[in-house]
């Protein structure tokens, strides 16, 4: 049997991997993550309950802890998603970035190398990334692919860069079996509602304001998190090492339309009248060095491996609106008082300002 290790299965992406994953039976499934404000157990509990998931409760940024769970558990294949992922608190605190996503970074690939000792039969290293190291298109510019040259703007974007770049030199140093994704931006259920769409559902059904950076005339490709999940199963099975896939929507859309349809979404299904929820759009000081666009070509991983997006945008995000609707504990549960104060921190002065 086959034993993979999940980095940060806890989070958005992970436990939605996991929920995947959890119906093959050839496989035992580790889930290594610190749990911070971004990870919660409740994500993946009934995985935990049904003893489908081991879940061990560490640090990647500590050495001996990862080598410990490598020895420990005979780990022949890595799904790398723990990171400090949300782009604000990049730009309030770096300093953790740096420290999760490339330190960490490096403690995985030297546990995993010193574990599988150049005996790469069965082994692989699945570093999943994001479209943000290749910097911003203009409108104009074709859609990034895995040629792009990496040039990352923002704090987030630029350790997850440095990140990419440790696991391509150790494919190409050490030989060592690895293959990286980058993908758009997800959406889907169980995402932390400090991100877009999950912070504009509540807040909306909250009557609270919707603050929209900037013009709000920013692009983004919207992907569900199943079709990404989908994706990275694929990759992980058939990829070939050393290999780079970009993973995307086909689905470029301002923000400033995905907030005004997730507003037309809660004002269905809370009976009010339409452009209720509309009415608590603000303008706000912009996000500082916000990309403007972001697209991906994902045509690498539909030619060479048969993959392309599944959900219908519109259906998938009413769906998600259904599922926010009806998970109040879970909400509540993560809303705690560290999440009120980054919430305070980036938003009090940006609501004040607002148009
Ligand atoms: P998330 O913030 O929801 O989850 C991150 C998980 O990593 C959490 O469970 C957290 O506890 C864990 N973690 C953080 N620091 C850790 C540490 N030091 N040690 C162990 N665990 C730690 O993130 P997500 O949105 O699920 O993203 C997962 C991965 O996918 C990230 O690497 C991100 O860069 C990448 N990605 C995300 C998106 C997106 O749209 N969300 C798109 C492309 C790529
Ligand atoms: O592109 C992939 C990336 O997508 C991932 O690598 C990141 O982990 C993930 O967080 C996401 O990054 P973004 O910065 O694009 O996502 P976010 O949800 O923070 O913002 C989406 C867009 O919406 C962005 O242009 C900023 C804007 N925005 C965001 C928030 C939170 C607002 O206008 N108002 C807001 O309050």
């Amino acid at each position: 049997m086959n034993t993979l290790l999940i980095t940060g299965g806890a989070g958005f992406i992970g436990s939605n991997f996991l929920r995947l994953l959890a119906v093959e039976r050839q496989v035992r499934l580790i889930v290594l993550d610190a749990l911070t404000y971004a990870g919660n157990l409740a994500n993946i509990q009934e995985l935990i309950d049904g003893q489908k998931v081991i879940f061990v409760h560490r640090d990647i940024r500590d050495a001996e802890a990862v080598k410990d769970v490598f020895t420990r558990y005979r780990v022949d294949k890595v799904v790398h998603f723990a990171a400090e992922s949300h782009v604000d608190r990049s730009i309030l605190g770096p300093r953790a970035f740096v420290e999760t996503n490339v330190n960490g970074t490096l403690n995985l690939l030297l546990a995993a190398r010193e574990q599988w000792q150049g005996n790469d039969e069965g082994n692989r290293f699945l570093h999943v990334s994001t479209d943000e190291v290749y910097g911003a298109l203009s409108a104009e510019d074709p859609p990034f692919s895995e040629t792009t040259p990496y040039a990352p703007n923002s704090p987030y974007s630029a350790s997850k860069a440095a990140s990419d770049h440790l696991v391509r030199a150790w494919y190409h140093t050490y030989g060592f079996p690895a293959v990286i994704t980058n993908c758009s931006n997800n959406y889907g259920p169980w995402q932390f509602p400090e991100k877009l769409i999950p912070l504009m559902i509540l807040n909306a059904v909250e009557g609270k304001q919707l603050p929209v950076y900037g013009d709000g005339l920013q692009i983004r490709d919207w992907l569900h998190v199943q079709d990404h999940c989908e994706a990275l199963r694929i990759v992980l099975e058939r990829g070939i090492d050393g290999e780079t896939y970009c993973i995307g929507g086909n689905n470029e859309q301002p923000n400033i339309r995905i907030v005004e349809t997730v507003c037309d979404l809660v004002d269905e299904r809370l009976v009010r009248p339409q452009g209720s929820a509309r009415r608590l759009i603000r303008h706000v000081e912009d996000r500082p060095g916000h990309d403007r666009r972001y697209a991906i070509d994902a045509s690498k991983l539909k030619a060479e491996i048969g993959w392309s997006p599944r959900f219908d945008f519109r259906t998938a995000l009413a769906e998600v609106v259904d599922w926010y609707l009806s998970h109040d504990n879970w909400v509540d549960a993560i809303r705690s008082g560290a999440y009120l104060d980054f919430y305070e921190r980036q938003y009090a002065h940006r609501i004040k300002g607002a148009s």
